[in-house]
Parts: structure tokens; sequence; C-alpha cells
């Protein structure tokens, strides 16, 4: 509608005058009419000009000055062109009003030089102001310093503004009606490209976004945790083996038998193969001993230790697991101090919920070297959790079977205000280490955490099926920013 009204006024018209009128006179919404305007101009149908003005009326004040002049021309033409007048012969002669005003605004404009006598500074004057009055009366536009002060004396008064209105003459490319434009380089409009326009390209657009992989955020905080255990001078522990028999995962950590981890409630045990094939045999002789009567200063379960519940293959139900068997391996040689670090999966067969899952990640970290002492776990564990951005930790007494004394390690969260359980730790037992066959003095401290906890305070996400599974949301992934570790928990 508006489009063809412009478009078709201007076909027998030199210009829209002012818009607002336009509209008015062809029924049309003045919001239309711009945004109209708007689109024709950027195709350059059309040039817009912004119509911004004011209009004025002259006050009764203004009026007198109009017609008779301003009181400081009186006042300046009653002063002698030579010589002096005092100010009560001035007084005398002049209309109060004009004497007021005069005796102000002269010597301000620096026509006069006043004191007891008053004298011409110039000899001629122009009375700007009455012309300036003319000038509005007339419709004219006048300057903005101009229109500052006359409004300042109170000489004119606003009566209409105009803003938002264009005056509309044809363009470059005026056309009676707007021709579509060719966007898209077809066979059909290369072959016809003379007689088509082509939209123009806009070189300052966005492009699609890339298609890309985006790694998870599990996979981005576990590089950096991996980043921290090596400049830490860890060696990473070969964790790829999900399967593990019993044996390694329970029994070589001096786990009992009886233990509610290894009911199948609590462990996923496989079909098949559903025992392992070879364990080494001396070493699995020294741990049924010590499960059984004890050594090395302890008592032992005092219960029987069954080969078969051992061989029995398992999902590991943690790291440590490998951990045994490094250890094991470590005792094999002459014995040198080890810094040791895994990050993997592990398996629980747990109720799933907002924060459980049947498979998540364990980071585990273990050092071994003669004479450590809780002291050392404590300052290993500040130095590892203070690069990750906690350094304010507590530790509470609690309890493994594979380790005394154990600590739950807790961290103030400064963004969920509270102290929240980050991760667990211990020296593992003689009754462990002792049947490896590692030297007497040697201890070994460890501490384990899961990957999924600190991710999901890193990236604020409350569920951690979000995160993991097959109801992860894969747009998350993708626009997930990089949260360094340390800035949020600080
Ligand atoms: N294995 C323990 C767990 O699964 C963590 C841990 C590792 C505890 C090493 C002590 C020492 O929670």
């Amino acid at each position: 509608m508006a489009e063809e009204a412009i478009l078709g006024f201007l076909q027998n018209n030199d210009e829209i005058a002012h818009s607002g009128y336009f509209a008015a006179e062809h029924n049309l919404d003045h919001e239309e009419v711009k945004n109209v305007i708007k689109s024709l101009q950027a195709f350059r149908y059309i040039e817009a000009k912004v119509l911004k003005r004011e209009f004025f009326d002259l006050t009764d004040e203004g009026k007198k000055y109009a017609a008779e002049g301003s009181p400081e021309f009186h006042f300046f033409s009653a002063v002698p062109e030579e010589g002096t007048i005092s100010m009560d012969d001035l007084q005398r002669m002049l209309d109060p009003f004009v004497f007021d005003v005069g005796s102000k605004q002269a010597p301000k404009k620096k026509w006069v030089a006043m004191g007891q006598q008053v004298s011409r500074t110039v000899q001629h004057v122009e009375d700007k102001v009455k012309e300036m009055l003319l000038q509005i009366q007339q419709g004219l536009e006048l300057d903005q310093e101009t229109l500052k002060s006359l409004k300042y004396r109170k000489l004119i008064i606003l009566t209409e503004k105009w803003s938002g209105y264009s005056e509309v003459k044809k363009g470059p490319n005026y056309a009676p009606k707007r021709r579509s434009l060719a966007t898209d380089l077809t066979r059909e409009n290369l072959q016809n490209w003379q007689e088509l326009d082509f939209k123009e390209y806009n070189v300052n657009a966005k492009g699609q976004p890339v298609d890309s992989g985006h790694l998870h955020p599990l996979l981005k905080v576990r590089k950096q945790f991996k980043d921290i255990f090596c400049q830490m001078g860890f060696e990473e522990m070969p964790t790829n083996n999900f399967v593990e028999s019993s044996f390694w995962n329970f029994d070589a950590l001096f786990q009992p038998q009886q233990h509610p981890a290894r009911d199948s409630h609590d462990t996923f045990f496989l079909k098949a193969p559903w025992t392992t094939r070879e364990l080494p045999e001396d070493y699995v002789a020294r741990v049924k001993q010590v499960h059984e009567s004890g050594g090395y200063g302890s008592r032992g379960y005092n219960c029987e230790w069954k080969r078969e519940e051992a061989n029995k293959n398992l999902l590991r139900t943690h790291t440590t697991a490998v951990s045994s068997r490094m250890l094991y391996a470590l005792a094999k040689g002459p014995f040198t101090p080890k810094k040791y670090f895994s990050i993997d999966r592990v398996f629980r067969n747990e109720a799933v919920d907002k924060t459980h899952l049947a498979e998540f990640h364990q980071i585990e970290g273990v050092v071994c070297d003669r004479g450590l002492t809780l002291g050392d776990l404590i300052g290993v564990l500040q130095e590892f959790f203070s690069r990750l951005g906690m350094s304010n930790l507590r530790f509470k007494p609690a309890y493994n079977p594979y380790t005394e004394p154990s600590m739950e390690i807790f961290s103030y969260h400064a963004g969920l205000e509270k102290w929240v359980e980050i991760g667990n730790s211990g020296m593992f037992r003689p009754e462990m280490l002792q049947p490896m066959g590692l030297p007497e003095d040697v201890r070994v401290i460890a501490w384990g955490l899961s990957l999924e906890r600190p991710t999901m305070i890193l990236y604020k996400c409350d569920n951690i099926r979000e995160l993991f599974g097959h109801k992860v949301d894969l747009k998350k992934v993708k626009e997930n920013p990089i949260c360094r570790i340390g800035i949020e928990s600080a």
C-alpha cells in the first residue's frame, strides 16, 4: 500500500515534501510509510532526507518588538551620538519597560558604556532582534543559537516540532514498481543475467556457523586434570581393561570376600567369560594368607578365603584395581619411588538418578616412596587441589578396607556456599602392600575422585544424564564454553 503510493506519487511529482502530510493525505499510517521509505532507500529507489524542524510563534512581547523595535535599540537611540546622558534623564525620557529591559540588554551587547553617565561605544547598531523576529513571523528557519536566545527572552514560543518525518525524492534506481531481485546464482538466472537485477552481496553478513567436531565437557575437564598430574610429575597408568578379576579389584586390596560391595547388587559380574584365566599363584597364596590369618602385624579377617570368589570377572568398580596391578608390578623390580595417576571409566550397579549413573570416571593419584606419612598425603592433596583452584580443604576420617588412615576430602565451594565432598584418600594398608613384596618401609598414599562431579559444578549442570549417556544434550556440548578449572570454585 504505502510502497505503491510512494513510488506512484514520485512518477508524476518531483518530491514528497513531507512524509507526515503525505501519509495523512493518502490515509496511510506514518509508521508504515517510514518503514517503506527505509527499505526503498536501501535499494536506492528513493532518496530521503530527514526533516528536523521546530516552528515558533511570537509571544505578545515578541510581536511588540517585531513591530516597534527592541527595547535595547530604543535605549541606544536615546543616547546622544556624542557626549553623555545621565541615567536619570534616560529614565525620564523612556517608557519604563523599555528603560528597564534596554538598560540591561544594551550594555550586554556592548552598545553603550554605563555609569552615572551613559555614552555610546559604537556609532551605529542594527536591531537584529527585531529582524529575527520578523523572519520567524515569515516562517523562515533560524539557527539554533538565535532560537535559544529568543526563547530565553520569552519572545518566541514553540508551536510545532517535526521529527521522524522525511522529504522524499527519486533515487538512482527509481522505478514505478519494485523489481524483485535475483538472489541465487541458478542456471536460469545466469542465462538471463542481462534482464535481471541481482541482489547485492552483503559482505558484512555473518556466515553460517561452521559445523565441526566438539569436545565433550568431560574430555575438556579430563585434559585439565591430566595436565595437572603431568605438571606434578605423575605417570599415567594403563587403564585399558574395563573387565577385571575380583582378585585385582578386591582381594589384592585386602577387601574381605564378605564385603557388601562384592554383592551383585553393587557390582556387575560377567557371565562370559565369568572367571579370569590366570593369576600370579605365589602372590595369590600370600593374599589368601593375609585374609585368612593375617601376618605383617595383622590378624587378618579370620575367615575362609575362596579362590573361586577371587576368580570372578567383573566390570571394575574403581581404578584402584589398576593401582593394585601397578604396585604389584613395581614390587617385582628393585624399588624406585613412583607417582602414578589414571583417569578412566568404572562401573557400579547402582540406582540411576540425577547425580548417579552405573558408569562414571574416576581420577586416581598414587605416590609410593619410603617413609611417607599422613602429612605427605595432606601436602600432596593441598598441592593437587589448589592447582584446581580449591585451596580451602578439610579432611574427615573415613573408612576404606584398603587404607588406614583414610580421609574424605572436602572443599569449600564459594558458588554453592557450602563444603562439598570432592574425594576420598588414604594410606594403603600393610596387608595390601606387604604381600606384593614391596619393601617394609615403603608407604603408598593415594586418593580418588570422580570426573563427573567437578565437571557438573564447572558446567553448571545439575543432571548427570545431560552430560553422559543416551540423553546427552549434543547442542550443549557444541555450545559449552571452555570452563577453566579454578576460576569457578576458588
Ligand atoms: N577407590 C576409592 C573409591 O572408589 C577411592 C580411593 C582411592 C580411596 C585411593 C583411597 C585411596 O572411592
